[in-house]
């Protein structure tokens, strides 16, 4: 970042390229096209699938909004569907029963890094010639039957945001199979320019050949990507053993279930946080139990805190109930997720289970 700085490129220049070809190799993508975010990926997807008003794409209920957003943008109707109560990932049945005449697509995400059952989505999806793309916000590293989220349907984009396995402050990649997208979407992430600063034979000189945003990513951005991607390998072990070591010790405790995240031999995640569901019992002093964690300096989170159908916006826009939705509900309103990132260890762990186990006896008094 310093050599960016100290340099005379920051937007359009080698590192942008060079974190490109590092995530298509990572991943085993043919096309890989760094952008601003993945909100800003998702909706360069919707847009140029030319949905709009009188459209219908499926979305899960939990997830985090701009799953949904990136299809309201468009003027698409996101029609939402509820979660498998085991894994949060969107159910395939209700994903089935959802398709109607108005549907262009279907977007997963892959929740808590846990990769969707994408051969239940694909049946769905090929008869009817429907798009899919995959909100791999959460699934860097996880895959599928061995390929990597975000190859499974038509596209998937990731998300660098700092909270996520790798950062880049903001930013966001997506990847396709297909070279005719690819291409598309670099024009489109950079105001439908034919040819970006650099391609350019004369200075200044170029077209404008469709409709795009400014979505790129700058150069300080992808510099911070191409290191942080280096680390991937060593991040996600770590993050394997401390999920795995969690899991067994919050399941031996009473009063809670773990979100089922790790996968097995077909779909290996990424174990981006372990989530614990709380029983009826301990469901109304969650706040109490994270405030408990906190003083013992266990950060804690949700995901998410509301399944998207029940904030504000899309109920008042579409008129959900409270009712609605009921494992998504379930999760948001009764889970607490803790971490295991990579600057944690095994002790970190133990002392974390042995947290939650005093905070629980301590709620219940
Ligand atoms: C599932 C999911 N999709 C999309 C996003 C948005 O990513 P970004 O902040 O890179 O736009 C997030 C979180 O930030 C997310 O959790």
């Amino acid at each position: 970042m310093a050599e960016v700085l100290e340099g005379t490129t920051l937007v359009h220049g080698p590192r942008v390229k060079r974190f490109e070809a590092d995530f298509a190799a990572y991943a085993g993508a043919p096309h890989a096209l760094a952008v601003g975010s993945c909100t800003a990926g998702l909706h360069l997807a919707w847009f140029d699938l030319g949905i709009g008003p009188g459209d219908e794409v499926i979305v899960p209920a939990q997830t985090h909004t701009a799953t949904a957003h990136a299809v309201e943008y468009t003027g698409a109707r996101p029609v939402f569907v509820d979660c498998d109560p085991q894994t949060g990932n969107i159910d395939p049945e209700g994903v089935a029963a959802a398709v109607g005449p108005r549907t262009r697509g279907i977007c997963v995400v892959h929740y808590l890094g846990l990769p969707v059952d994408m051969d239940r989505i694909n049946a769905i999806a090929a008869p009817r010639g429907l798009f899919v793309l995959e909100d791999c916000a959460l699934s860097i590293g996880a895959k599928y039957k061995g390929v990597h989220t975000g190859l499974l349907g038509d596209a998937g984009v990731f998300s660098f945001y700092p909270v996520k396995h790798m950062t880049t402050a903001e930013g966001g990649m997506f990847i396709t199979r297909h070279a005719d997208l690819a291409e598309r979407i670099g024009k489109k992430r950079a105001f439908g320019v034919d040819r970006v600063v650099g391609e350019r034979k004369q200075p200044g000189v170029y077209d404008v050949v469709c409709l795009g945003y400014n979505y790129r990513m700058n150069e300080l951005e992808a510099a911070l990507g191409v290191e942080q991607l280096r680390r991937m390998d060593g991040f996600l072990a770590r993050r394997r053993e401390n999920y795995l070591r969690l899991e067994l010790g919050l399941g031996r405790l009473e009063g809670l279930r773990v979100l089922a995240s790790a996968g097995g031999d077909e779909a290996q995640g990424s174990f981006y946080c372990l989530s614990m569901v709380l029983d009826e019992a301990l469901r109304p002093h969650r706040a109490d139990l994270v405030e408990k964690l906190s003083a013992l300096g266990v950060g804690t989170s949700v995901y998410y805190p509301r399944p998207v159908p029940h904030m504000s916006y899309y109920r008042e826009k579409y008129g959900f109930g409270e009712d609605s939705f009921p494992h998504a509900a379930a999760i948001s309103y009764g889970s607490v997720a803790l971490p295991v990132g990579p600057h944690l260890g095994p002790e970190d762990m133990d002392y974390i289970v042995d947290s939650v186990k005093h905070a629980i006896s301590e709620v219940r008094g």
